[in-house]
C-alpha cells in the first residue's frame, strides 16, 4: 500500500506525541511504500518567525531521523521542495466549495485562536492537504482523529475532480492512529501534557538526563503511598505509571506487581532511570545529526527527487485533463 503523511515543522515532540503518531510511522515504513514530509507550507498559515522557521524545519527532519525513520526505506522530504504541491492545491481551490472549508473544525478552532490572522490559507488549508495526498495517488493516510475530517474532504475533492475532468484519483482512506495512552502534565495531572503550560510539566523526547531526573522526581503525586493505577483518585501516580508501562512495554498489572510495597520515591527513581535509558540514544542521535548538515541536505535532496518524480507525473496528467495549454 502507498502511504503518505505529514508533520508540522514547529512544536517539539514530547513523549505523548511520540507514543502516538511517530511510532506508527516507524512501523509502517517496514512494510509499505511510505512518503513522509514536513509540512512547512501548511505551517505558514499561522505567523512564523522567518529567522527561526528554517532552523525548526531542519530540526524536525533531524528528529524524525533520530527516532528511526530510515531514508533508505521511506521517502522523507520537505513539502515546499516539491512545487507541485502548491500547483495542485491551486487547481483544487477552484473545485472546492467555500462552504465545505468553512465547516472544518480545525478552521473554526484556529480562527478563534488566531483572531487577528484569519488568512485565506487557513481556510484553504485542506485543499493543500488534499494536494499533498492525491499527488502521490496515496492509498492510506496515517493521521490522528482530528485530521479525519480533512481526509474525508480529500475524498470529496477527488470525486469532484473525477466527475469534472475524468477519472484520475482513487479515494484514499485514513488510517486512524490508535490514540494510545493520554499523557498528562507532570505538574497538573488532570491536564494533557503540553509545552505551552511550561517546561516543568513537560518531557521532551530529547530531554537531557539530568532534566529527566529532576522533572520526574518533582512530578506531582497523590495522597497515600501505594503504587496503584487509579486515574480518578490518583491521577499523578497513575500518569507516571502509564509512562512507565509504555516505555517498559509492560502491562499495568505487572507494573503494579513490580512496585508492590515500594514508595513513590523509589518508583520515581526507577521511572527516571528507565526514561534516561530509552531516551538517551535518541538525544545523542539528534545531537550527532545536527552536526551533519551535508548528510541532512543529501537526504532531503534524495527525498525531493523521489517525491518530485511521482508528483510531476501526476501533474502532467492533471494539466492535460484540466485542459491547460501545453507548451511541449
Ligand atoms: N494537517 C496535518 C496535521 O496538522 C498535517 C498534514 C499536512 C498532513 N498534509 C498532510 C497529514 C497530508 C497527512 C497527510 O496534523
Amino acid at each position: 500500500m502507498r502511504i503518505l503523511s505529514g508533520i508540522q515543522p514547529t512544536g517539539s515532540m514530547h513523549i505523548g506525541n511520540y507514543l502516538g503518531a511517530a511510532k506508527q510511522w516507524l512501523k509502517l515504513q517496514e512494510d509499505h511504500e511510505c512518503f513522509f514530509m514536513v509540512v512547512d507550507l501548511h505551517a505558514l498559515t499561522v505567523a512564523q518567525n522567518p529567522a527561526s522557521f528554517s532552523k525548526e524545519t531542519k530540526e524536525k527532519i533531524v528528529e524524525l531521523l533520530a527516532i528511526g525513520l530510515r531514508p533508505e526505506t521511506c521517502t522523507l522530504f520537505l513539502q515546499s521542495s516539491v512545487k507541485e504541491h502548491a500547483e495542485l492545491a491551486w487547481i483544487f481551490n477552484t473545485i472546492t466549495p467555500v462552504s465545505e472549508l468553512e465547516r472544518m473544525t480545525q478552521f473554526k478552532d484556529k480562527s478563534k485562536k488566531h483572531k487577528q490572522n484569519i488568512n485565506a490559507g487557513l481556510l484553504t488549508y485542506p485543499a493543500l492537504m488534499a494536494a499533498d495526498i492525491l499527488l502521490y495517488k496515496t492509498e492510506g493516510v496515517p493521521v490522528g482523529k482530528d485530521q479525519e475530517q480533512h481526509i474525508e474532504l480529500t475524498r470529496t475533492i477527488a470525486r469532484k475532480f473525477n466527475t469534472t475532468y475524468g477519472q484520475t484519483f482513487a479515494e484514499p482512506k485514513s488510517l486512524i492512529q490508535p490514540e494510545g495512552a493520554k499523557i498528562m502534565s507532570l505538574i497538573d495531572p488532570t491536564k494533557k501534557m503540553s509545552k505551552s503550560d511550561g517546561e516543568a510539566n513537560y518531557l521532551s523526547l530529547f530531554e537531557e538526563p539530568e532534566s529527566i531526573q529532576k522533572k520526574i522526581m518533582r512530578a506531582t503525586t497523590d495522597k497515600g503511598k501505594d503504587i496503584k493505577y487509579n486515574p480518578d483518585k490518583k491521577p499523578g501516580i497513575s500518569n507516571l505509571m502509564t509512562i512507565f508501562s509504555l516505555f517498559a512495554n509492560m502491562p499495568m498489572k505487572k507494573v503494579e506487581q513490580k512496585f508492590h510495597g515500594k514508595g513513590y520515591a523509589q518508583f520515581k527513581k526507577s521511572l527516571a532511570d528507565l526514561l534516561v535509558k530509552e531516551l538517551e540514544p535518541l538525544r545523542r542521535k539528534k545531537q550527532e545529526l545536527l552536526q551533519r548538515d551535508l548528510y541532512i541536505q543529501e537526504i532531503l535532496r534524495q527525498g525531493q527527487r523521489k517525491a518530485s518524480s511521482v508528483a510531476q507525473d501526476t501533474m502532467k496528467e492533471v494539466r492535460k485533463k484540466v485542459g491547460l495549454l501545453s507548451l511541449e
